[in-house]
């Protein structure tokens, strides 16, 4: 650090940190936190702290409102354990977490994705499953689904050897950690590409499901008058070497709540055909009605990378 670097370091130390009033409070805390030395998590903290400051001036944040905040956070906190994510859920509801994916896929938000928001629910090591093989692993209600998926690169190649995570709720509207009455690891399942990119699997037809409402987000939706429900969905977590992890969602298109839901996370390019099946059934044991999905997945190339599960 040259003389006159450590002179201005000092001088800025020395900078009078005394608040005179209310309209002084930001500048002072922006400069308190200028030495921050990642130039990143000085932009970052820096701009929440003004957002945060303009948002408090913006409503004439009262001091009740201000410790209703404080408690909202704190029970997002006391809520959140090995089986449930509070704070993703709370991300969701407000959209946010769908801001953050579209702005960070599809060339920077510059274009159509298929990527979607990863949700609370996904969990590591999923049990390597046969293409063809069912991801039904204790007995589940709702009618058979069987599903034909493709992955290629962004010119329309196949892509063979990717890992596919695959999962979804019970059609009574619980993930296998949620519900004692199913099987660990039901309607979950990872998927291996072949040389054309295909995986394939049976599971049961997807239902919509509301998320989880006895915590501080259920505070939240009741207040906004809104539903908590999301419509059906199939989630899937495509992984290779050279591309982007794909993280996404299929949904049914004849769901009631596709145009609303809860967590934001419909775009057009992800609603499927959920078509029910005619003639014979592709499996002995199937009665009554049966469904087909097809769907194309595209990954761009990029970092493979897996996110932090958000439950064990
Ligand atoms: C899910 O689809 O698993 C989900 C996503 C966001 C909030 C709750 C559930
Ligand atoms: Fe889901």
């Amino acid at each position: 650090m040259s003389a006159q670097a450590a002179l201005a370091r000092i001088t800025e130390t020395h900078r009078s940190h005394i608040i005179e009033d209310q309209s002084t409070v930001t500048d002072v805390v922006l400069d308190a936190m200028a030495q921050t030395r990642s130039p990143r998590l000085r932009e970052i903290t820096a701009s929440f702290v003004r957002h945060m400051h303009a948002f408090a001036r913006e409503v004439r944040l009262t001091e009740d409102e201000f410790e209703f905040g404080l408690d909202f956070l704190n029970r997002i906190g006391q809520a959140t354990h090995d089986a449930h994510n509070e704070a993703v859920l709370f991300s969701d509801a407000i959209g946010f977490s769908t801001l953050v994916c579209l702005l960070n896929n599809g060339q920077a938000g510059a274009t159509e994705t298929a990527s979607a928001l990863l949700g609370p629910f996904w969990r590591m090591n999923s049990p390597l499953t046969e293409n063809g093989g069912s991801i039904v692993r204790s007995p589940t209600p709702g009618p058979a689904l069987f599903t034909e998926c493709h992955i290629t690169d962004p010119l329309g190649r196949p892509l063979e050897g990717v890992e596919v995570d695959v999962w979804q709720a019970s059609p009574v509207g619980l993930y296998e950690n949620q519900d004692e009455t199913q099987a660990d690891m039901n309607l979950r399942g990872k998927f291996i590409t072949d040389e054309a990119g295909r995986f394939w699997f049976r599971s049961v037809k997807p239902a919509g499901y509301p998320v989880p409402t006895d915590g501080p987000v259920g505070d939240l939706l009741r207040a906004q008058g809104r539903h908590p429900y999301r419509p059906a969905h199939l989630h899937f977590l495509g992984f290779k070497a050279g591309y982007k992890t794909l993280i996404t969602q299929v949904f049914a298109d004849d769901d009631a709540h596709l145009e609303s839901d809860v967590v934001f996370g419909v775009t057009r390019h992800l609603i499927g055909g959920y078509r029910e099946g005619q003639g014979t059934p592709p499996a002995s044991d199937v009665t009554g009605p049966w469904y087909r999905l097809g769907y194309t997945f595209v990954m761009e190339p990029g970092e493979a990378k897996l996110p932090v599960p958000p439950i064990k």
